[in-house]
């Protein structure tokens, strides 16, 4: 199973100190990353990597607010200079704010954008430029959401515009970094309890997406098993993919 070995490797997970992030890099530190949690919360971060050490693997973390262009550099230059180049970027960072279209603010517009689509064009940029200079190839993969196939409820359109400008960023740069050897992939969780998802502010979720999928709810390591997979020596010939792990909810 060496094809789907990441020892040696190093692995940089935005949003990682959180929810879904957690069980990403869970799931890279168990295949043999290093893994670098890249979150605004520094602390959280912090308590991550070390459970991650403290279960025998190797971890570190960055503090970095994909909001802010200087942080973004500042941040894959310390990771580029403290532990060598990225394999693979998990582009999984998000805000999950709700606000009805008809009362939509051009402040709510932004802020999710700047989060979920112009972050991860900022990190794609700093670790591409790493990789490419590198010469051995890499992985990236986007986090977008199952709501991009239409598991919708009430107050997503900000949310779910940053999502479509992400997985439409997974194309173009899967063209641009392909002579590179670098691959690049779109994950679409469905529903899963994390600290976001309950926590999310904006009106009540109504919608279809609220219906139970048949597999049950997911939990962060079924998202961060379609990660692996992208992340894998293995895959290297599946670029601008896309893997919806949603339980099922699209046969509803
Ligand atoms: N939970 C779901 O049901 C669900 C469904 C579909 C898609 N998603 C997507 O999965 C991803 C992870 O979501 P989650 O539910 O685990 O959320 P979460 O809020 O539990 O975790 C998100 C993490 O991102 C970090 N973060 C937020 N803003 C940041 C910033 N400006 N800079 C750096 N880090 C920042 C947070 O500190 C947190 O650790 C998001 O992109 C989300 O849109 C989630």
């Amino acid at each position: 199973m060496s094809a789907f070995d990441l020892a040696g490797k190093l692995a940089v997970v935005t949003g990682g100190a959180s929810g879904i992030g957690v069980g990403i890099s869970e799931l890279l530190a168990e295949a043999g990353a290093t893994v670098v949690i890249a979150d605004i919360d520094a602390a959280r971060a912090a308590d991550q990597a070390d459970a991650l050490k403290g279960a025998g693997h190797k971890a570190a973390s960055v503090a970095v607010n994909l909001a802010d262009e200087a942080s973004v550099v500042a941040a894959c230059a310390e990771i580029v200079a403290e532990h060598g180049t990225p394999w693979v970027l998990v582009n999984n960072a998000g805000l999950q704010h709700r606000e009805l279209l008809l009362e939509g603010s051009v402040a709510h517009w932004e802020r999710n954008n700047a989060v979920n689509a112009r972050g991860p064009f900022l990190m794609i940029r700093e670790i591409g430029k790493a990789m490419v200079a590198a010469g051995r190839g890499g992985r990236i993969v986007n986090v977008a959401s199952s709501g991009l196939i239409g598991q919708m409820v009430h107050g997503l359109s900000a949310y779910l515009a940053s999502k479509g400008a992400l997985a439409a960023l997974t194309q173009a740069s899967a063209m641009e970094l392909a002579e590179h050897g670098i691959t690049v992939n779109t994950v679409l969780p469905g529903g899963v309890g994390t600290p976001g998802a309950i926590g999310a502010e904006g009106p009540p979720p109504v919608g279809p997406g609220n219906r139970r999928p048949p597999l049950g709810m997911c939990e962060p390591r079924d998202i961060g098993s379609a990660v692996l997979y992208f992340a894998t020596p293995m895959a290297r010939y599946a670029t601008n993919q896309t893997i919806c792990v949603d339980g099922g909810f699209s046969i509803t």
